[in-house]
């Protein structure tokens, strides 16, 4: 739901563009801050966002980053994250990304295969530093979601799995520059329902139990991030319940006193703060359905191609009493460039403001170039 003052501005406002609404962002801080136990340290995941007028906001929260590219290192580091808040994921870390990452000092790697340790331990010896690292452990714990954003199975390139830990327990002993701090888990994304999460919990403790009986009570547990958000009504859940979400690790981790819990959430942060706005260029009739091409495509949000995600398609000009079925199409020369499909509007003309709801994470961030379109503008009222 939008404003008078954003519909105005919006209609100045040379379209396609992604709007972001930091009130909301706000309140959804706010919200993360009633609900997380103070000793729960949560860190925002870029790779959903990493607009720096969002990250001032969620640094000043207090939340710490969690990064999987060197980039997204220098990003956080420019944002004023402090470096003792910065995690480092991914499974393909390059010598130079690694190298940066040493140079900041940052809290923790998050390390995916005994290679990565090894590589990790020559590269922080020749820098004459030590680096703090968290095994990532793939849990095989299933998230019940896309498969393209299934991490913690068996088959997912993520992760060392439990029958490696032997050789990775003794390679760890021949590795002087790495301080073995932590064990990291993430199983996947918008995971809507909480039982992946209290099976999380479950598989976490059984594997800290081995690693303690092993003689690592390890300080920090990370359980990445993960929980999904409400595509079809953004209105009604503009924030997701944090409450319950944090009571299943409250209730089910069962971990040393000494031992602090980590969270790297993204989606649930800023993904329902921030809408794609677009212009009807063209009204289409097809044979079967109508078009509604917009200047917005693929290109600007590729999720619904991609994933064939939903995305709750509004349009924000016509206050027509008539409702119509359109297929909600972009520019992009390919088929799969398509919002919605029967998607029922009040009639459509060229020109209507077209607002696809909850697209503030995994948006903006995996725009492409493809057809050489613009980059595109952020507006923030
Ligand atoms: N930690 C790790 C190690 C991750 O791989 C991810 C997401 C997160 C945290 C944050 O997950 P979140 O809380 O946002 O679910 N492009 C896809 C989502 C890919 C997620 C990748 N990893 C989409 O548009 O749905």
């Amino acid at each position: 739901m939008f404003s008078k003052e954003q519909l105005n501005a919006f209609s100045k406002t040379e379209t396609p563009f992604y709007f972001y609404d930091l009130s909301l962002l706000n309140k959804t801080l706010d919200a993360i801050k009633k609900a997380a136990p103070e000793e729960y340290h949560i860190h925002y995941a870029l790779k959903a966002n990493a607009h720096p007028t969002l990250l001032e906001l969620i640094r000043k929260a207090g939340l710490g980053a969690d990064c999987v590219s060197g980039n997204e290192v220098k990003r956080s580091v420019e944002c004023n994250f402090s470096n003792d808040k910065i995690v480092f994921a991914g499974v393909g870390k390059s010598d130079k990304e690694i190298n940066y990452a040493l140079d900041q000092d940052i809290f923790c790697f998050n390390v995916e295969s005994t290679h990565e340790l090894q590589v990790l331990d020559q590269l922080a010896k020749n820098k004459n530093k030590k680096a703090n690292i968290a095994l990532r452990i793939n849990p095989n714990v299933d998230a019940y979601t896309h498969k393209y954003i299934t991490t913690g199975l068996e088959e997912n390139k993520f992760g060392i799995n439990p029958y490696e830990f032997d050789i990775v327990v003794e390679e760890l002993k021949k590795l002087p520059d790495l301080n073995f701090i932590g064990l990291h888990f993430h199983i996947g994304s918008q995971i809507g329902d909480l039982t992946p999460f209290k099976n999380l919990c479950l598989r976490v403790n059984e594997i800290n139990k081995w690693f303690i009986q092993k003689g690592y009570l390890l300080p920090h547990i990370n359980v990445g991030g993960g929980f999904g958000i409400n595509y079809k009504e953004p209105d009604n859940h503009s924030i997701v319940d944090f409450e319950s979400y944090f009571n299943v690790f409250k209730q089910f981790l069962e971990l040393q006193p000494q031992q602090q819990v980590h969270f790297e959430l993204g989606r649930a942060i800023t993904g329902q703060c921030g809408s794609l706005i677009s212009r009807v260029l063209y009204i289409k009739h097809g044979i079967n359905t109508n078009f509604a091409i917009l200047d917005a495509g693929m290109t600007e949000l590729i999720r619904p191609a991609l994933y064939q995600a939903y995305h709750k398609i509004e349009n924000i000009s016509s206050s027509s009493a008539k409702q119509v079925k359109y297929d909600i199409v972009g520019p992009i020369c390919e088929s799969s460039d398509c919002f919605g499909k029967a998607v029922e509007l009040p009639e459509t003309k060229r020109g209507d403001l077209i607002a696809i709801r909850s697209a503030g994470a995994y948006g903006e961030v995996m725009s492409s170039r493809y057809n050489l379109r613009e980059p595109l503008p952020s507006v923030f009222i």
